[in-house]
């Protein structure tokens, strides 16, 4: 089934610890029932999301995002269609700023915001085929 994906990318803002769990237990279970899947990189600096579902349930969780306090300067990268999805089972995975991604003075520089639509497509295709950072074991079902 054909499948919007939509890419932003954020920065944190007053980012706490526990502030990732609550944004991912809230994303998973909205996710969950709107048929949305995807995975939310993070780090203290740095938020890029892809969202993949239906077209209008991806462009009414984004508006809902866009809306979050608990983030700044989002910016959209990417939004289009796609023959299937990339993360068909996670309501909303997690992954930590990989290596081969940024540098943290690269993302300082506007890594990010410099980067092709593309670019930021490719990030995500490449983190699909990797296995998670914090070696989850999978289960039935999203996650
Ligand atoms: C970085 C970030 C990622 C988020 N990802 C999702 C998501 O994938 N799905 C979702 O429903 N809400 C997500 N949220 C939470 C929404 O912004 C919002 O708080 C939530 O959907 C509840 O909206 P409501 O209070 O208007 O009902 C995210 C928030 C942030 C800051």
């Amino acid at each position: 089934m054909r499948v919007v994906q939509l890419i932003y990318a954020s920065r944190p803002f007053g980012f706490h610890d526990g502030a990732l769990e609550d944004i991912l237990a809230v994303a998973r279970y909205r996710n969950g029932r709107d048929d949305i899947t995807g995975t939310l990189i993070c780090r203290h600096d740095l938020f890029m999301q892809l969202l993949e579902g239906p077209r209008a349930k991806v462009t009414a969780t984004f508006a809902r995002i866009l809306r979050d306090d608990r983030h700044v300067e989002v910016a959209l990268l990417w939004c289009g269609d796609a023959a299937a999805r990339l993360f068909p089972d996670w309501s909303m995975r997690h992954d930590p700023v990989r290596s081969w991604m940024w540098s943290r003075a690269a993302l300082a520089e506007g890594a990010v915001a410099g980067a092709t639509a593309e670019e930021c497509r490719q990030v995500f295709v490449r983190l699909s085929r990797e296995p998670v950072a914090s070696g989850r074991v999978s289960e039935a079902g999203r996650h």
